[in-house]
């Protein structure tokens, strides 16, 4: 999709914006929020006029917003246009940067699909939108601005697509570097015998079982002058079937996007370089699968961290906390970062509580959690907050080793695995295990594929200075 905000050619259709109870609206059109009504133009050198409602003026606001627009795009690609002209839109109270943003970022994520593996269904139409009456001088700076987060977050959609046979954490590897490469971000991809030498035992023992062995993805990007670092986590299982503590067929069908939270940190990477962020960031991510075979470990093993506390491995399917044990540690201890953020699709029970709406989140630092959800308020992406509360510590004691890999109350007691391995470092943790795919869909711009969410929220944090 092209942007052009002057120099409108010849429009193919005219969308006019209408809020509710507007007086110029007639009978057939009431300006409801995502109402549209098409008028056709039977003069072919007239264009046609789409008529679309934002609801009640009051009301709007850019979460709104972001969705209409993913609306109206859903319908201009059903009627396959291609130039389209939005006409000067009345802005009521709203900041205009940023409801030119909210807009631009609506249409771009709607306009996203995974046919690779189609056959015959790959045509695609490039569309064209003119968007008249923004009289900002940076309008094209958003629109620049917008355009690298929103194929970031497209990009990591694919690689959670991309099926197990195809996605293997060597290949998840490589698109990292490759996009590394485009965006301006430094990378280094540690191999097995590296991995071993920082002692990750915890991590390395979930590949026992696959010929597909893992890496470490470290990256970095520095723009920030003397600023500290923020550290970025994401767990990367390019397929995660349970292993001995195997997965029911339900299930196993979905565990190849358990690399979500791994594919979101890129892309948070990707956007920063590519905008030339004045910040410093560094980003691990510990790929491996999580596959059956005779030496695959097993429940019962005890297997030693990277910090140096015990593990007794109960259930092999609580594979994510053991990466990311060794991950966090490894970005607080060797990379030094100052704060830390991991997103991980972790616990099941995550969607059993919230759905598909709210992504956990956890912190053990209350300015920091705070300043996230302001963030968050304006991204438009939902939160809630989980306690920490050292009293579920005991749930996670073990007989024979320091601590167990599960317990009861689920998606609160994987967060208290991970504590044990930040110690004070200002830190959030995000459960994205029914959020980084959404069932049902909740935002109107992610009905295809993953919807991307912390990608934006994480992006503007780090921007605007956490
Ligand atoms: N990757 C899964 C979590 C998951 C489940 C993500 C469904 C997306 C959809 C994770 O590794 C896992 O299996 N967690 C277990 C934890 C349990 C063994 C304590 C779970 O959710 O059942
Ligand atoms: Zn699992
Ligand atoms: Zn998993």
């Amino acid at each position: 999709m092209n942007f052009y905000l002057e120099n409108f050619d010849k429009p193919q259709v005219i969308v006019h914006t209408y809020y509710e109870n507007d007086k110029k609206i007639k009978d057939l059109f009431e300006g409801k929020e995502g109402e549209i009504v098409l008028i056709p133009s039977l003069d072919e050198n007239k264009p046609h006029i789409l008529y679309f409602g934002l609801g009640e003026k009051e009301k709007l606001n850019n979460n709104l917003l972001r969705n209409n627009c993913a609306k109206l795009l859903k319908k201009i690609d059903e009627l396959k246009f291609k130039n389209i002209l939005i006409e000067k839109i009345d802005l009521g109270n709203l900041d205009e940067e940023k409801f030119l943003k909210a807009m631009v970022e609506g249409l771009l994520l709607t306009d996203y699909d995974f046919k690779k593996y189609k056959s015959d269904d790959k045509e695609e139409i490039e569309k064209n939108v003119y968007i008249a009456g923004f009289n900002i001088s940076n309008k094209n700076d958003i629109l620049n601005e917008v355009s690298n987060i929103a194929k970031a977050i497209n990009n990591a959609r694919d690689m959670i697509a991309e099926p197990t046979n195809n996605l293997y954490p060597e290949e998840l590897a490589k698109r990292a570097v490759e996009i590394a490469n485009e965006s301006g971000f430094k990378i280094e991809v540690l191999e097995e015998d590296k991995i071993k030498e920082l002692g990750m035992e915890a991590f390395l023992t979930v590949s026992k079982g696959t010929k597909n062995r893992p890496r470490l993805i470290v990256m970095e990007y520095n723009n920030g002058g003397d600023k500290d670092f923020i550290g970025l986590v994401g767990k990367g299982l390019t397929c995660d079937t349970g292993g001995y503590s195997i997965k029911s067929h339900e299930g196993l069908k979905y565990m190849k996007s358990d690399m979500s939270g791994a594919a979101y940190v890129i892309a948070i990477m990707s956007s920063l370089a590519k905008n030339k962020c004045k910040v410093n960031v560094k980003a691990v991510v510990a790929t491996c699968e999580n596959v059956l075979d005779g030496n695959s470990y097993k429940p019962g093993d005890i297997v030693k961290s990277m910090k140096g506390k015990t593990i007794e491995v109960l259930n092999t399917d609580a594979e994510g906390r053991l990466t990311l044990a060794d991950a966090l540690y490894y970005i607080i201890d060797k990379q030094k970062v100052s704060k830390v953020i991991d997103m991980a699709t972790l616990t099941g029970l995550a969607g059993s509580t919230f759905g598909s709406l709210f992504t956990p989140i956890f912190s053990n630092n209350d300015e920091f959690y705070e300043k996230f959800m302001e963030i968050a308020k304006e991204t438009g992406e939902d939160f809630w907050r989980m306690p920490l509360d050292e009293r579920y510590r005991s749930y996670i004691d073990s007989d024979v080793a320091d601590m167990k890999n599960t317990g009861s109350a689920g998606t609160i007691t994987a967060s208290m695995f991970l504590k044990e391995f930040v110690d004070d470092t200002p830190w959030i943790h995000l459960d994205i295990a029914a959020t980084a795919i959404q069932w049902p869909v909740v935002y109107e711009y992610s009905s295809k594929g993953a919807s991307g969410v912390t990608v934006r929220t994480i992006y503007e944090l780090i921007n605007k200075g956490v």
